[in-house]
């Protein structure tokens, strides 16, 4: 059975492209592999964050995963945190990895541009996640688009500890991405994807826990066009259009002229957003349930934790000592 490893950040709002991109994904695929899915909190620290507001998201991402549809006896949902091997295996990799790498990061650059200090945490970044996905062999990696290029560095960082250490120590893994939704961009702003750190801002993003008033009163601001064509386009002026036949298409599983015939009789793009805001109501409406009905039970959304995370701990411990052992450390006797 295929190994599979995915991570998501507690921080900030999840939203519908975290939810189309990623999550949905996960779900779907569970039964067929073996899936290790993180809530990576060591991740979320690489920018400043409010401690006791980090704690809340990190609990509350956990019921939101369950509620999506991770179902703990299929898959092992963990923090990352709960594993310290996590953060060993970084250092370990950090050691094999170069600067340079890690300076051309688009992501990083980014980020890093936007912040007038940038901790070294928001550089290494990628080797933590890298340690992520290592320590535990994973063949594929489900990620939305913009996490490609990290998984590819991954595969460089894995490609030279096997090089310079031992051949064949890790998997070489596979960035998986979705063919719908792999890119769900902002409402408000079609040409940049939807963000987490902007899902405060009013009608940028469709939250997971909106209701169904909010998510249609979203649909109904998004920015299109002044043309009035229903199809799927790579013209940037027709971004707006495309992103909202790009959502329903993910969230239907529709082919693209399945999508079309749909809207064949709409008057224009008022129909268009009314009839996917429909269709993503629909959709989260049974996860907005569970999810408050996971979070007034903490102690047993805490028991599944906790065992999510002594499941990945089988795994990645053991890793993490042979990689000692393989670069030289000795082990405690
Ligand atoms: P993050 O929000 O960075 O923790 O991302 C969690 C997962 O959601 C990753 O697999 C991302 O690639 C995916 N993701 C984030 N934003 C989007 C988006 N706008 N469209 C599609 N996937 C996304
Ligand atoms: N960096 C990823 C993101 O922001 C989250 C992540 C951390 C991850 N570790 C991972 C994704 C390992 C896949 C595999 O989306």
């Amino acid at each position: 059975m295929k190994r599979v490893f995915s991570g998501i950040q507690p921080t900030g709002n999840i939203h519908l492209g975290n939810y189309l991109g990623a999550v949905k994904n996960w779900v779907e695929k569970q039964a067929e592999k073996e899936n290790f899915f993180c809530i990576v909190d060591l991740h979320s620290l690489t920018v400043p964050q409010n401690p006791e507001q980090l704690r809340f998201e990190t609990r509350s991402l956990a019921a939101m995963l369950i509620a999506a549809g991770i179902d703990p006896d299929k898959s092992t949902l963990f923090i990352q945190s709960h594993v310290p091997a996590h953060a060993e295996g970084c250092w370990l990799l950090n050691c094999v990895t170069p600067l340079g790498w890690l300076q051309r990061m688009t992501q990083y650059k980014d980020k890093s541009a936007k912040q007038e200090s940038v901790l070294t945490g928001l550089l290494d970044y990628p080797v933590l996640m890298a340690g992520d996905i290592l320590l535990y062999d994973a063949d594929e990696v489900p990620v939305g688009e913009d996490q490609k290029q990290h998984v590819e560095l991954a595969r460089d960082i894995a490609q030279r500890f096997n090089h310079v250490y031992e051949e064949e120590f890790f998997v070489i893994p596979q960035p998986i991405i979705p063919q719908a939704g792999a890119r769900v961009m902002g409402l408000d702003e079609p040409t940049n994807k939807m963000s987490k750190s902007l899902a405060e801002k009013r009608g940028h993003a469709v939250r997971l826990l909106d209701e169904p008033k909010e998510i249609l009163r979203s649909f109904k601001r998004a920015v299109t066009d002044s043309g009035r064509e229903i199809q799927f386009s790579t013209d940037p002026d027709k971004a707006g259009v495309n992103n909202l036949l790009g959502i329903y298409k993910a969230v239907t599983g529709k082919s693209e002229a399945e999508v079309i015939a749909d809207f064949s009789e709409a008057r224009g793009y008022g129909d268009l957003k009314v009839g996917v805001a429909q269709v993503v109501i629909d959709m989260l409406n049974p996860i907005r349930e569970r999810y408050q009905m996971l979070m007034q039970d903490p102690a047993e959304l805490d028991r599944l934790l906790a065992r999510g995370a002594q499941q990945a701990a089988a795994v990645a411990a053991p890793k993490v000592d042979q990689m000692k052992h393989t670069m030289g450390l000795v082990l405690p006797a």
